[in-house]
Parts: structure tokens; sequence; C-alpha cells
């Protein structure tokens, strides 16, 4: 017999302890829709999950980190496809300051026609902003949403980042690098931050003279600015989930060399390390081209690319 009551106990507990978490969620949730208005309006969607109403076709993102303000401003141009009229755009942001946002559509482009101001709600607690449209959008047409935004560099080892590495000489030196596994996209650009939206990047990055930036795709051009700094291009990746985007603004140098596939294998190390990448660029050629044999699959992009930054004492490895 003393094992019944025991059992009970425990049984009476885990349901107290599960209407009580329904009774937390319902709550939640009501007082989400009811009382977290933003901007004195009511966000219009109450789900931690996007709305499929509308799906990102195209990212043309454009980022401007600066290493001594360690802040960054970021433009994006992002195309969308209309799936059912809705007058909402509902995505991710986190901790972006977003400072404009407009809609065009495909045909505006070029024209004269004045872009029309996509109003901004916000929901923190869902990581989530509503770009509200003066008109219905339309089943099937693409749109061109294009938003500005600013934020610091992040202090943690997520989303677009600050990490620091001594020299030699014990200089500190700053690089910005972004780690967006699974859901941190969105604290480095407005975005579908869910892995089945999928969609293309084309991605540029400003630079001062003495850095590097380094990104999924290879660089296709780097244009001259004022003030000397510069900017690169990158080509348009593969369609693909947004946690898989990276870049990275740093002064490594680098070691480069291509497989029998033609694949280019690039490691990249802080100038100080940058004598024990050979051996890591040997070995990183060796394995790619063992893999693809062995399982008699190409490499799918044209390049593979490894950098050494280590947050304190765990380090973590980039494929490019
Ligand atoms: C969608 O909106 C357009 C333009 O306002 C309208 O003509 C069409 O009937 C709407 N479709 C649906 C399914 O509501
Ligand atoms: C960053 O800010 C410093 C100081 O304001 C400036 O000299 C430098 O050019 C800026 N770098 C970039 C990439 O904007
Ligand atoms: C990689 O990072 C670790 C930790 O900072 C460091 O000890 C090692 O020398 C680095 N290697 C290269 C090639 O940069």
């Amino acid at each position: 017999m003393p094992a019944f009551p025991m059992a009970s106990l425990y049984r009476l507990e885990l349901l107290l302890t599960y209407a009580l978490g329904i009774y937390a969620f319902k709550y939640q949730t009501h007082k989400d829709i009811v009382t977290v208005p933003t901007n004195g309006k009511p966000f219009p969607w109450d789900k931690l999950r996007l709305p499929d109403m509308v799906v990102p076709i195209q990212y043309d993102l454009y980022i401007h980190p600066n290493l001594t303000t360690l802040h960054f401003t970021g433009l994006e141009r992002i195309e969308i496809l209309v799936r059912k009229n809705t007058s909402f755009i509902i995505l991710h942001s986190k901790g972006l300051e977003i400072t404009s946002a407009v809609l065009l559509t495909k045909d505006d482009l070029g024209s004269s026609k004045p872009e029309k101001q996509l109003h901004v709600l916000e929901h923190p607690a869902h990581e989530q902003i509503a770009l509200q449209a003066p008109e219905v959008l339309t089943t099937g047409q693409r749109y061109l949403v294009i938003i500005e935004f600013h934020a610091s560099l992040a202090d943690g080892f997520d989303g677009f980042y600050k990490s620091i590495y001594k020299t030699r000489d014990g200089e500190t030196r700053i690089i910005a690098t972004t780690d967006f596994e699974p859901t941190s996209a969105r604290m480095a650009f407005p975005c579908f931050d869910e892995p089945s939206f999928k969609a293309n990047f084309a991605i540029t990055i400003r630079r001062e003279r003495k850095h590097v930036a380094l990104s999924n795709m290879p660089k296709i051009k780097t244009i001259e600015l004022e003030g000397d700094l510069l900017e690169d291009h990158f080509d348009v990746t593969v369609k693909m989930s947004t946690y898989l985007v990276a870049y990275i603004v740093c002064d490594f140098k680098f070691v480069q060399a291509t497989t029998l596939s033609g694949i280019k294998v690039s490691i990249y190390a802080s100038p100080d390390k940058w004598y024990q990448t050979h051996y890591a660029l040997e070995a990183a050629l060796k394995l790619l081209e063992f893999y693809e044999q062995h399982f008699d699959i190409s490499f799918p992009l044209p390049k593979l690319g490894k950098s050494n930054i280590s947050i304190s004492t765990v380090h973590i490895q980039l494929s490019l």
C-alpha cells in the first residue's frame, strides 16, 4: 500500500503542473493579443511560428559594421511572394532598431513612383515585427520590402557579434562575426527566420582596407568608396535557410588551394597564427577529396572556407 499514495501524489503533481502550464500558456497568449499593443495597435499575429501568407524569394543584404564604434548598419531588400491576400508582412527581428521600411512592386523599380511606407509593429516577446502595408498585398504578386536598421555588435556568441583576440605583442584586435544557428539570424537582419523559408542571399559588406570580409559565396567584386572604405559584393547563394548565412569582418590572413574537383579551399587565421594554417589546409583538401569520392557526391558550392575563431576557451570552425 505505501506505494499507492506516492504514485497518486506524483500523478496529481503532474496533473497540476500540466493544468498550470495550460493556464499559463492561455493567459500568456491572451495577454499578448490584448495587452501588448505596439505603436498603439495590437499585434496582428499571436503565434510563435510565422504565418505563410508571405514567403521570401531573395534577400539583397548590405551590412556595414564598424569595428571601432562596435556598431553596424544594414539595408536589405527582400523580394517576397504573396501566397494569400494580406496587408501584413510578419517576420523576425530581435534587438534591431528599424529606421525605415518601404514597399515597392517589381514594376515600381526604376520608375519614379514613390515607394509606400510600411508601418512597423513590434512584438518583442515573440521576436517578431509586422510591416503593415497601406493596401492589400495580392495573391501571386511579388513585392520588394526595403528595410533600414542598425544595432550594436552583440556581446555574446549569437547573431552578429564582436570577438577579440590578442596579437603576440599583446595588442587586442576586434573581429565581427556571425553565428546564426538555430534562431539568431533575426539579431543581424530582419528575416523569416525559420528553416523552411529558404531563399537566395546576395550579400554586400562594407569594410576598411586593413580588414577582409568573408561570406558564404565567392566575392565577385570590390568597389572603392570615399573615405578609403571598400565594399565587397558576394555572389548569390543557393536557396537556403537563414541560419546558414555567415559573414566575418576581420584582419585574418589565409592560405588557399584547389581540390582535384575544382573547389577552392581556404583557411583563415590571425596573422600571428598564419604559419599554423598550412597543415589545416592540407588536411582539409584531403578530407574533402576523400568524402567526395567516398560518397560519390560533389561538394555543392564553389568554395569551402574555414576560420579559427576562439570564443574564450571554446573553438568553433565556420564553414564559409
Ligand atoms: C485579393 O485582393 C484583390 C485586390 O484587392 C481582390 O481583387 C481579390 O478578390 C482578393 N482575393 C481574395 C481571395 O480575397
Ligand atoms: C569606423 O569608425 C571610425 C571612427 O569613426 C572611422 O574612422 C572608420 O572609417 C569607420 N569604419 C567603417 C568601416 O565605417
Ligand atoms: C586556433 O585557436 C586556438 C585558440 O585561440 C589557438 O590556440 C590556435 O593557435 C589557433 N590556431 C590557428 C591556426 O589560428
